[in-house]
């Protein structure tokens, strides 16, 4: 389809432009009564070819909602309509730049880049926002995923916000930041769960950096500040904005909530794009997440820097890390019970295995489960053909156990070149999936998605 010999153009990062509904899916087993609502999916889709070289994270938002009741599944697909992808569609072609490179003919009314409303869905205050890290969020209706607009807080927000808010399970409060390359360049935020802003406080990163996760537990934030950075003086240079200078070497801030107060530690150089976890204990903030040796933005693979489970044990008192690696095996997306963020968790889920070794679709081959307490990884996979996307966690019901529920996923099947949803039994993690729900095309590689309970979606 595209004779470009730009990666993220081609296999399953290829675009898929159309957008509608499907009802009664097929499914190959049986879906849980339990799942009543939708897994919301979002990721890059770029509606016109791009003028310069195009990144995967460039791309226009595509959403994808599995809406799930009473057994049966629905498809329903749609881009978000940015103000940008309008301006574009309005003129038949691309009119912005990307990350790494910028088009040749700039129109002097439209800024370098839009907002590409491309890397995480959530509900929130009833309302389903879609997240880029750039810019503010844009609300879409639940039912059609026609789009509202974009979402200030009530006015009070007007910079980035960060695709990676966390919910207090204590009140569900939405906890948040935001970085941009000038400073304050990290500002922490809380919101209550009607919307309301609460709180507004500048970090103190010292650098302007590419932020891209942070992790919170009941009494901390914590930043950690990679030293992947921004130099705005190259826009328009032809040099990169963003450059990898591990002389700084990377700190870490935990921002007291309570004060405000930040404690530093500091330590080599490394990048993280996604966090698991984290809670407090003995005195000290453990943290779980993906650590990678360097940042390259080059290639789809990860540049001989796969990212790895890694724990971080940051002692409050004297300030000194602990850390090591969990286990042997690269993961990313990792993903929680959220009904234990910020607090002790035993069990994380990823979608893992670096597939360099595959011939034409990188990307993930299997779902990966760990066990945090006892060191045991499980791992699902579904034959050379099936490559995963993010898997996300849904609890059985409000009270039961950490891990007693479901792990769904959209899978990508490159013999069929079609997509599926599938759902693991989660305390059954290599058994036979429960169910699979199969669309009749594929659903391009995305970044994030949550599933957002019936009672809590709004036509
Ligand atoms: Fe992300």
């Amino acid at each position: 389809m595209y004779d470009s010999d730009n990666p993220f153009l081609n296999g399953n990062y290829a675009p898929w432009r159309e957008e509608g509904e499907a009802y009664d899916l097929e499914i190959e087993g049986e879906l849980p009564r339990e799942l009543n609502g939708a897994l919301y999916r979002i990721g890059p889709n770029p509606h016109f070819m791009p003028a310069g070289r195009y990144h995967w994270f460039d791309g226009d938002g595509m959403v994808h909602a599995f809406i799930l009741r009473d057994g049966r599944a629905a498809y329903r697909n749609r881009y978000v309509r940015t103000d940008g992808l309008k301006a574009e569609m309005k003129a038949g072609r691309a009119l912005f730049g990307g990350l790494i490179e910028q088009p040749r003919e700039m129109s002097p009314d439209v800024p370098p880049f839009k907002n590409a409303a491309n890397t995480n869905i959530i509900g929130f205050n009833n309302r389903l926002l879609a997240l880029w890290e750039a810019g503010l969020p844009h609300e879409l209706k639940p039912e059609t995923l026609e789009t509202i607009g974009l979402y200030d807080f009530g006015g009070k927000i007007s910079g980035p916000v960060t695709a990676h808010p966390k919910f207090d399970p204590a009140n569900g409060d939405l906890l948040f930041f935001g970085y941009q390359p000038f400073p304050p360049y990290v500002t922490w935020y809380r919101a209550g769960r009607d919307g309301k802003l609460l709180e507004t406080r500048a970090i103190e990163s010292k650098i302007p950096v590419m932020m891209h996760d942070f992790i919170t537990t009941d009494n901390y934030a914590i930043f950690f500040v990679c030293p992947s950075v921004f130099h705005i003086e190259n826009a328009g240079q032809g040099k990169p904005l963003l450059i990898w200078e591990p002389q700084h070497g990377t700190r870490i801030g935990a921002m007291n909530r309570h004060t405000g107060d930040v404690k530093w530690f500091e330590d080599e150089a490394f990048f993280v794009f996604h966090f698991l976890n984290a809670y407090e204990e003995n005195g000290s903030l453990v943290v779980d997440g993906c650590r990678m040796k360097a940042l390259d933005m080059t290639g789809t693979s990860f540049g001989g820097n796969p990212p790895m489970p890694w724990r971080w044990n940051l002692n409050l008192k004297d300030g000194s890390i602990r850390q090591n690696q969990i286990d042997e095996v690269s993961g990313e997306f990792p993903r929680l019970d959220e009904r234990l963020a910020g607090r002790k968790h035993r069990y994380g889920y990823f979608a893992g295995g670096n597939a360099d070794e595959r011939t034409n679709e990188p990307g993930f081959q299997a779902l990966l489960k760990r066990d945090y307490q006892t060191g045991k990884l499980e791992q699902h996979t579904l034959g050379a053909n099936f490559a995963p996307g993010e898997p996300v966690f849904v609890p059985r019901d409000a009270k039961s156990a950490e891990d007693d529920g479901w792990v769904l996923a959209v899978w990508y099947d490159s013999a069929l070149n079609r997509s599926e949803m599938i759902v693991l039994d989660a305390q059954n993690f290599t058994g036979k999936p429960v169910a699979r729900v199969k669309l009749q095309h594929r659903v391009p590689w995305g970044f994030h998605g949550n599933w957002v309970p019936a009672v809590e979606v709004r036509g």
